[in-house]
């Protein structure tokens, strides 16, 4: 994965360096999490990436629970507990579904309780599930309360006789789900409590759904571990996550209060609305570390390119000047569909005759890179070598490690959401009182 920078982010080298030492304490701490190697920390989740056992108890359980007839896998789950999740199924299967009906195993993301939805899924399992093992319910919630979560698994246990057998439960070891599914001898994956919804990505919390499904696992613990280790350089400019970081940051202060991520590859729009949860709830708070009000935040947009440009880039270019954009596409990708040397509809668009369909979005990415230039709008790029696990792993293990140090240049404390957790309990207390 190549971050680029130079040219672009309009900011200087100087700039950067000036800021730089204020990150560097904080480096020595990642450093310190690492070699210690344990689940104690708040940033323990980087040692997900090294720890070997819990692969090798992920395909233990995998081996006990599925069967070569597996259809489908709900994963219930919402948030931090199944974001990551669709990001890695719908940039490799999920965004192919509509055309590739007959690729099994599929896996259904059921997160809120949508009723139109639900309704629609009960009709489809029951029609489409002949035998117990083409299914797998995994229910993913770090708390094991979560309002939308348990009503979902409720309203499938209740429909479908196999919910039972065929349930895995991922949970931190002592919430009242866990508990619950051990005494009715369920079959359950602990993950560490220290691991916070949405750093889990490498945990159980995906890693379980993706590897029943077909998926070499393995492939995203190495992509993010080689990211990981240049992520915990003292030098800003060989580690891509503070250097990233100190940009939005340095662009932050100046008013560039937006953080526009335009994926070239619609496939990866799941992947942005998995950053987009990232930045948003580690970052917007409306206290600081020294508990003084701040209401501060960067607020994160998904765009898709080259979709978006037809309805957000008058905006992008015109409008306001408070946007910071990271353009994110992959260099070498499976071959593409080429126009015909004689075109059948002759003379209304000229230079795209012999063209492969990726040199036409290349091109359009190029154009667009060069207006964003003529309007002096700062942005970088991520380029992805393709979009394998590998380079998934790479891109995620980057962005939760820019999001750390962001949180150490903006002062906020990036492990915590007391703002949603009030929403949830504001919601138990009008459900029990009715
Ligand atoms: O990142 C987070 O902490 C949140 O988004 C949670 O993942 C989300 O609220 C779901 O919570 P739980 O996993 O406890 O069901």
């Amino acid at each position: 994965m190549d971050f680029l920078y130079q040219n672009t982010s309009l900011v200087s080298p100087k700039e950067i360096l000036k800021e730089a030492e204020r990150l560097t304490p904080y480096i020595r701490n990642l450093q310190t999490v690492v070699r210690e190697n344990n689940y104690n920390y708040d940033e323990s989740f980087i040692n997900l990436l090294f720890d070997k056992a819990l692969l090798e108890d992920i395909l233990k359980l995998k081996n006990k629970e599925i069967s070569n007839q597996l259809k489908y896998v709900i994963d219930i789950g919402i948030g931090g507990s199944n974001l990551g999740t669709k990001a890695i199924y719908d940039a490799l299967y999920g965004y192919f579904d509509l055309v590739e009906p007959r690729r099994f195993p599929k896996l259904i993301f059921v997160d809120t309780n949508d009723p139109a939805f639900l309704v629609r899924l009960q009709k489809f399992l029951k029609n489409e599930i002949k035998s117990s093992p083409e299914i797998l319910v995994v229910v993913v919630s770090k708390s094991g309360t979560t309002t939308e979560t348990i009503v979902n698994l409720e309203i499938l246990m209740k429909s479908f006789p196999w919910a039972r057998e065929r349930l895995v439960v991922i949970s931190v070891p002592d919430s009242p789900l866990i508990k619950k599914a051990r005494e009715k001898n369920l079959a359950d994956f602990p993950i560490p409590k220290k691991i916070v919804g949405r750093f889990s990505v490498f945990s159980a919390v995906a890693l379980f759904p993706l590897s029943v499904i077909g998926l070499e696992i393995q492939g995203l613990h190495e992509g993010a571990q080689s990211m990981c280790q240049q992520c915990l350089k003292e030098d800003i400019f060989k580690n891509p996550a503070a250097l990233s970081s100190m940009i939005i940051y340095l662009h932050f202060r100046k008013g560039k209060k937006i953080n526009d991520n335009f994926f070239f590859h619609p496939e990866l729009e799941s992947l942005g609305k998995w950053y987009r949860q990232l930045i948003a709830e580690s970052l917007g708070k409306e206290k600081n570390l020294k508990g003084e009000v701040v209401n501060l935040g960067i607020t994160p947009t998904v765009s898709i390119g080259s979709t978006d440009l037809h309805s957000m880039g008058q905006l992008y270019l015109g409008g306001p000047r408070d946007k910071l954009t990271t353009f994110i596409w992959g260099k070498h990708l499976e071959d593409a569909p080429r126009v015909p040397l004689s075109v059948s509809f002759k003379g209304i668009l000229e230079g795209i005759e012999g063209k492969e369909s990726t040199e036409i979005i290349r091109a359009i990415l190029e154009g667009v890179k060069l207006a964003y230039q003529k309007k002096e709008l700062p942005f970088t790029e991520v380029v992805l070598p393709d979009l394998s696990l590998y380079s998934l792993g790479e891109f995620m293990q980057f962005k939760m490690m820019e999001v750390l140090f962001l949180g150490k240049l903006l002062n906020v404390n990036v492990f915590d959401q007391p703002q949603v957790e009030l929403y949830k309990k504001e919601t138990q207390r009008i459900l029990r009182a009715r």
